[in-house]
């Protein structure tokens, strides 16, 4: 038996249906920058992974993990410098408003967390997310997956809203009415909350808008949305996940909407992979939460997690990569443009910093998602060494955000291996 297979069938046994990337799927054993080694010695360039935000084993990332636990690893019951320095230099890149933080370890902890939080200052119940979201794996934080239920929420205490797709508006709507149309939508989602005896809590959405598809919000939306919310006593989650630490060309997510959220959340890109995530709020909110006792975590901020956050933050700094980010991003999404030209099969290009997207349609006239297109091209471009993964609601959008890294010369053999790749699929 292969060893591929042999993994497959322990796996299976193991772990149960859970699923794997791509049709052959990987064993990866080594990973370094941008780059990763199967276990017969092949390389791909990871454009998918955005937990090893500033490359795969990084050094500095790695020495400080090290260095701190050769020290010592405590919780934050007992006082700690790294933990109090990193907390520190986190919100210094934030609106002074929003000046408290806790720590957990994972995104779907800090969402609940977050939930808990909105819950006991609003005493609210109802939440409203999008109609294709995903938030995590916690109860309460499973029931906003809309995502994962065709658009439907998991309870009664969850409204899924449509968000504009800006590449196929309704007749009627266009750039000039489009961000009120949408936003009366959640104003309408609160009224059906009140209709329904159930206290509205809060609004909750990804700042990267990815698993809708990668969809831009057009100005002046998240401002009018955030404003309904306010009016009827909610409070405002962005769920950073995947769009904070520089991925879309500003340190955080919400900063390109102009919007001050009253909670944020963080997770996948903190440490590099080391597991640590965050909740930062305005410290009334904080306050008002905990009055109910302490809030503790016996992982969540423990030094080397602090460590290696604070590493990644001085690689950020050391190797501007924000300026990267902008520089690179920018690179791709020309050279994106020219691929939207050259293909009817490419309806759209999505994204921002290095997030970004294709649509991928049946012809540009139909704008008919082409999710099946989508599943042969990315497993083709994973033979053929780029490792990049779909999204949105018909899995019809190419979905692709490097460790922020990547170089111009990463960008071209990204786009000539796509553009090779996809000229072979639909000879
Ligand atoms: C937007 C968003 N929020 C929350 C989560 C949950 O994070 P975690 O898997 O760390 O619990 C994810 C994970 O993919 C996510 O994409």
């Amino acid at each position: 038996m292969s060893n591929i297979n042999n993994l497959l069938e322990r796996r299976k046994k193991l772990l149960g249906p859970a699923s794997l990337f791509y049709d052959e799927p990987l064993h990866l054993v080594k990973g370094e920058g941008v780059w990763v080694w199967d276990n017969d010695g092949k390389k791909y360039l990871d454009v998918y992974n955005n937990v090893p935000h500033v490359g795969h084993c990084d050094p500095t990332v790695v020495d400080a993990i090290c260095n701190q636990l050769k020290k010592i690893n405590i919780h934050t019951r007992y006082l700690h410098e790294t933990i109090l320095a990193y907390g520190e230099r986190l919100i210094a890149t934030l609106d002074k408003s929003l000046s408290r933080v806790f720590f957990v370890n994972s995104g779907s902890e800090a969402n609940e967390l977050a939930m808990r939080i909105v819950r006991k200052n609003t005493g609210g119940e109802g939440f409203i997310a999008s109609n294709w979201a995903y938030h995590g794996n916690t109860k309460a934080v499973f029931d906003l997956a809309t995502g994962f239920r065709d658009g439907k929420p998991g309870s009664k205490y969850v409204k899924g809203v449509a968000l504009p797709d800006m590449y196929r508006l309704p007749d009627g709507v266009n750039e000039n009415n489009v961000a009120e149309i949408y936003a009366a939508k959640i104003k309408d989602a609160i009224n059906e909350f009140e209709a329904e005896g159930i206290k509205f809590a809060g609004m909750i959405f990804c700042s990267t808008f990815a698993t809708e598809g990668i969809l831009r919000m057009p100005d002046g939306f998240m401002g009018k949305a955030l404003q309904y919310v306010r009016d009827a006593g909610g409070l405002y989650i962005s769920d950073e996940v995947q769009g904070a630490f520089g991925r879309l060309g500003k340190m955080w997510g919400h900063q390109q909407y102009n919007i001050i959220p009253d909670i944020i959340i963080t997770g996948k890109p903190m440490g590099n992979g080391h597991p640590i995530a965050s909740v930062i709020t305005k410290e009334k909110f904080a306050d008002t939460f905990q009055e109910d006792g302490r809030y503790f975590n016996t992982f969540g901020g423990n030094p080397v997690s602090c460590a290696a956050g604070m590493a990644v933050l001085d690689v950020m700094e050391k190797e501007k990569l924000i300026e990267n980010v902008n520089e690179v991003g920018a690179y791709i999404q020309m050279r994106l443009q020219n691929l939207l030209e050259k293909y009817d099969c490419i309806g759209d290009v999505r994204g921002s910093g290095l997030f970004f997207g294709l649509e991928m349609v049946k012809s540009k006239i139909s704008k008919e998602h082409d999710g099946e297109l989508t599943h042969k091209l990315i497993n083709a471009m994973a033979k053929n060494g780029v490792l990049i993964r779909s999204t949105g609601p018909k899995k019809s959008v190419l979905k692709m955000r490097p460790p922020i890294i990547f170089s111009k010369d990463n960008a071209d053999f990204l786009l000539d291996t796509l553009d090779k790749t996809l000229s072979g699929l639909i000879r």
